[in-house]
Parts: C-alpha cells; sequence; structure tokens
C-alpha cells in the first residue's frame, strides 16, 4: 500500500466547455502521479502534484537508449455519475512485463492500481460527461541516470498524466482501410514486441506515415521473419472471422497482449463462438477474401474498442469486407464492451473496478 502525499494545485485550470471538441491527447488535467527509484531504496516517494514539465539532464539514458515503458488505459462517467475502470489490473500486470524485458525495476500491480485510482480521484472533474468520451490515462516509466554508455539506470521515474478525450466515434463508427505492411516490420522473437515501450512506436512510425499518405487508417503488420503471418495492427490487435470461426494471432512474444483483445476473446467464447489463437498466412487470409469466406474483420484496442475493417491491401491485392459496413459480431462487442465501460449494462464479469461518486 502505498502512501501518497497529494500536493494540489492552487491554479487549477479551466475545464473544456465543449466536450465534443476535446480531440485525443492534447489536453491534460491539473495533476500527475510521481514515483521515484533509486537502487537499494525501491520506489519510493509516491506523490500526486500539480501537472508540470520534467527537468532533464541532456545525457540522461532515456532520451539515448529509449530505456521506457506505458500503458494506455481510460476513466469513464457513468450515467449516475460514478467514476469507473475497466481492468486496471491487466494494465498493471502489462506493465510489470515490459518492465521486465526493458529492466525497468517493476511497480507492483496493486500500486500501480492505487496510484491510477487515487490520480482519478484528484482529478474526477476532468473526466468528461458526454456520451462515449472518457478521460485516458497513460502512465509510463523512464530511466533517469545521467551517464552515456548502454546500461541499466540505477534511477527511474514513473510517473501518470490523465487527458480528457473526444468520443472515438463521434461519427458513427467508420470501417477503416488497412495496408498489409510488406517491406518493414514490427517485431521478432525475441526483440520487445510484447511490451509497450516507446522504441516499439519509435520504428513503426514510417510505415504508418506511408500508410496514411495512401488513405489507409493504419498498417497491418506481419510477422517479421518470413512476413508470412498476420500479427496486429499500429495500434490494435487484429480478428478476423472467417467461416464462422474467428481467428486471431497467438501472443507468444511478438504480439501485445491487449486487454480488449482478451476481453473480447472471453465474451466471444462466452457466446459460443470458436476463437483459434494461432497463426494464420496472409496469403490464406487473402484467398478466404477472394472466395467470399471472410465475414468480418475488427481490430480491438483501448481507444477505438473495436475497429471494423473494409478493405486489406497486401502488395496490390485487395480483399473488401462486409460491404463497408460493420458485421453484427463487431457491433455486439462494441455494444458489450462499451456497455459495461460506461455503465449502461451490468458488469456479468467483473472486469469493473469503481474509483468514486464523480
Ligand atoms: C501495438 C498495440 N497492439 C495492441 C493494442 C491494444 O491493446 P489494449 O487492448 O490493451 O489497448 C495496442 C494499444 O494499446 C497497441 O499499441
Amino acid at each position: 500500500m502505498l502512501d501518497i502525499k497529494i500536493t494540489r494545485t492552487t491554479t487549477p485550470k479551466a475545464k473544456p466547455a465543449d466536450e465534443t471538441k476535446l480531440g485525443f491527447g492534447k489536453l491534460f488535467t491539473d495533476h500527475m502521479f510521481l514515483m521515484d527509484y533509486t537502487q537499494g531504496q525501491g520506489w519510493h516517494d509516491p506523490r500526486i502534484v500539480p501537472y508540470q514539465p520534467f527537468t532533464m539532464d541532456p545525457a540522461c539514458v532515456v532520451l539515448h537508449y529509449a530505456q521506457e515503458i506505458f500503458e494506455g488505459m481510460k476513466a469513464y462517467r457513468t450515467a449516475d455519475n460514478k467514476i469507473q475502470l475497466f481492468r486496471p489490473e491487466c494494465n498493471g500486470q502489462r506493465m510489470m512485463d515490459s518492465a521486465e524485458r526493458l529492466c525497468i525495476p517493476p511497480v507492483p500491480v496493486e500500486d500501480y492500481v492505487q496510484a491510477v485510482k487515487a490520480l482519478v480521484e484528484v482529478d474526477k472533474d476532468w473526466v468528461p460527461h458526454i456520451d462515449g468520451a472518457s478521460l485516458y490515462i497513460r502512465p509510463f516509466a523512464f530511466a533517469t541516470d545521467v551517464a552515456l554508455g548502454v546500461h541499466a539506470s540505477p534511477t527511474y521515474t514513473f510517473c501518470i498524466i490523465c487527458s480528457p478525450s473526444g468520443a472515438y466515434y463521434a461519427e458513427g463508427i467508420n470501417p477503416v482501410r488497412i495496408y498489409v505492411e510488406d517491406e518493414y516490420i514490427r517485431a521478432a522473437p525475441g526483440l520487445t514486441g510484447f511490451t509497450k515501450c516507446g522504441g516499439n512506436y519509435a520504428a513503426s512510425i514510417k510505415a504508418g506515415e506511408m500508410a496514411e499518405e495512401q488513405g489507409f487508417a493504419q498498417v497491418l503488420w506481419l510477422d517479421g521473419v518470413e512476413k508470412k503471418y498476420v500479427e496486429e495492427v499500429g495500434s490494435m490487435n487484429i480478428m478476423f472471422k472467417i467461416d464462422g470461426k474467428i481467428y486471431t494471432a497467438p501472443c507468444n512474444g511478438t504480439v501485445l497482449p491487449g486487454v480488449t483483445r482478451r476481453s473480447c476473446i472471453e465474451l466471444l467464447r462466452d457466446w459460443g463462438y470458436e476463437v483459434v489463437e494461432d497463426h494464420l498466412a496472409i496469403a490464406d487470409l487473402m484467398k478466404a477474401g477472394h472466395e467470399g469466406k471472410v465475414e468480418e474483420i475488427f481490430g480491438t484496442g483501448t481507444a477505438a474498442v473495436v475497429s471494423p475493417v473494409k478493405e486489406l491491401d497486401w502488395k496490390g491485392d485487395k480483399i473488401f469486407i462486409g460491404e463497408g459496413k460493420i458485421g453484427p459480431v463487431t457491433q455486439k462487442l462494441y455494444d458489450t464492451m462499451t456497455g459495461m465501460q460506461w455503465g449502461k449494462i451490468p458488469d456479468t464479469k467483473g472486469w469493473i473496478v469503481p474509483v468514486c461518486q464523480g
């Protein structure tokens, strides 16, 4: 149990006047959570302080060698004005797994969840009120040692910031076009694909920019060894409904184990669908698409919850799915997940963690 010291701002910012114009990740709340790590002492000085810039030495390890990890989650305001989280312990566990791979001392899951809850409660007035909008929460940890030389830092900072974010589908759910990346790769066995480290995203930007220039929403990554099997999308896992069964890549080192992925798989199995967590060759997927057997494709992730896909392009070959409309399974997952998150339907899975009255 952390003993969190709270220092409230004396100059609170004005809350956004129009919650329909929040966008994503541009506006930050009044406070942040901080905790320091020093070798020999462990994590210490947990505190909530006014949101403020860091002072950093130019030789700080993270700026050169990217020893950094992060998480992404949301707080939701229900119609009866309760503030709640969705499976925060899953994000806490994933951050511990990322920490281990990046040689960053892990923050125990209970402390992670306690810190998130404490910060959300202090900034509860920032949790948006309108349908579909939420408070995006960004925990991250980074190396702070001042020394050039590739080594594990003896000191770290763990920080949490929050950003009120608009409804992802403010203009309705629009199925997206996805570019199957055939040149660059995101992950390979033994590397950091299963972690949420900044370096993974830095290496993905080029392919993402190139796809965007051609009108695609995101890239679909293939495995890094043979470029033969589908893995995941830029910031989502991906699922394929083919001939009644749902296929998604296994999480065995190269794919980020998404909290939404895991939740959708549990729901799909509850509903009687067979979910196959196995390698799916892109060539087989395209063939099935041309034969009209690909019924639905959708990405899963915290930001969009589910994102239906209407087109896949692989080396000039294209398949079109569901006549450009969201499929029934995708829609049911969306309704169930968002229903639980915003408290519109009962939480039959025990996934909701209350924070406070709003
Ligand atoms: C690369 C990648 N894959 C998958 C996901 C989906 O994970 P989650 O459902 O936990 O948001 C994300 C988003 O965090 C991501 O960045």
